[in-house]
């Protein structure tokens, strides 16, 4: 019997360098699209999944995610004073139980794989699950729920996949495909951003993981990788070697990179079409000024 999953690593403590001078003094995960911060996403998604436990590995400067999950008695006697019940319902649901939330520290920005080894002892002997914040996936299932329900299946570990064009390969964690039987790829090989010529396929690992705690054990061991960083590809790759128990899980759904600016207003556009209070007047405002752009060209 597999163990269920119910704890996962927000891996918080990178510097978000893309956005600055933004992120010299706002976490990055705070950012919003349309009116909630990229955390909450997040969190949302991980709650469908049967998260339970909620671990950030968090670093200088973060202080207002933390102050974001905390509750606001004020504003929440104030709205209801007023009897704005939709808002003080918006309010409430990103309320967190207490005790839910755990903040580790990353003290240096060594690396995702550092990021995630620094939250080792709250996770213990258990699968986990690792969520970057700043991908955001919309999706009909959320992404974390579909990979609790392929580890059912397959138990080991499971990272999320997509398809990406052959020269952007180097941005991202590149599988080495053993057998593809669709949704599940099983898995022999993974490289952390390689060039177009050296990449063994074009199926690359975004910001979604379920992963065994002996991953913790192989980041105990690991020198740092590309980039200079403790890479967690790295400590996959060696379980692919140790237990041959790694799958690459294709999502649906569609992901927006907002750790970059391009992906960020992207996801913008889609997240805010996708509010039917707004949708009508974006839609218009968006037609408007590609129609102008068209004709200014
Ligand atoms: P990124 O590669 O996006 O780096 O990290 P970054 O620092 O956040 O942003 P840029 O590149 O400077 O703009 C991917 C994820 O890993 C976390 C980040 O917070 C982000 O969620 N991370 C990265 C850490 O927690 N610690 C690290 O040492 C590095």
């Amino acid at each position: 019997m597999k163990k269920r999953v119910t704890k996962a690593i927000f891996p918080v403590a990178g510097l978000g360098t893309r956005f600055l001078p933004a992120t010299k003094s706002i976490p990055k995960e705070i950012m919003t699209l349309v009116d909630r911060p990229l955390v909450q996403y997040a969190i949302d998604e991980a709650r469908a999944a049967g998260i339970k436990e909620f671990i950030f590995v968090t670093s200088r400067g973060k202080g207002a995610l933390e102050d974001y999950f905390d509750h606001a008695p004020q504003l929440e006697s104030d709205l209801r004073r007023k009897g704005k019940n939709a808002l003080l319902e918006t309010l409430k649901s990103t309320n967190m139980e207490s005790g839910a939330i755990a903040y580790i520290r990353q003290h240096k920005a060594l690396g995702l794989g550092h990021a995630v080894w620094c939250a080792r002892r709250l996770i213990g002997n258990e699968p986990f699950a690792v969520m970057l914040p700043d991908d955001v996936i919309a999706a009909e299932t959320p992404c974390l729920q579909q990979m609790v329900e392929s580890y059912a299946e397959t138990g080991g570990n499971v990272v999320a996949a997509m398809e990406v064009p052959s020269d952007m390969t180097s941005s991202y964690g590149i599988l080495d495909v053993k057998k593809d039987m669709g949704s599940i790829v099983s898995v022999k090989g993974m490289v952390e951003k390689p060039e177009p010529d050296k990449a063994p396929s074009n199926l690359a690992v975004i910001g979604r993981y379920i992963l065994t705690p002996k991953i913790l054990q192989n980041l105990n061991k690991i020198k740092s990788g590309a980039g200079g960083e403790v890479q967690l590809t790295d400590a996959i790759a060696q379980e692919i070697i140790n237990s041959d128990n790694v799958y690459g899980y294709r999502f649906r759904g569609q992901r927006f990179d907002c750790g970059s600016k391009a992906g960020y207003l992207q996801a913008t556009v889609s997240f805010g079409l996708g509010r039917p209070e707004l949708h009508d007047e974006f839609d218009a405002f968006l037609r408007q000024t590609m129609a102008a752009q068209k004709a200014a060209q």
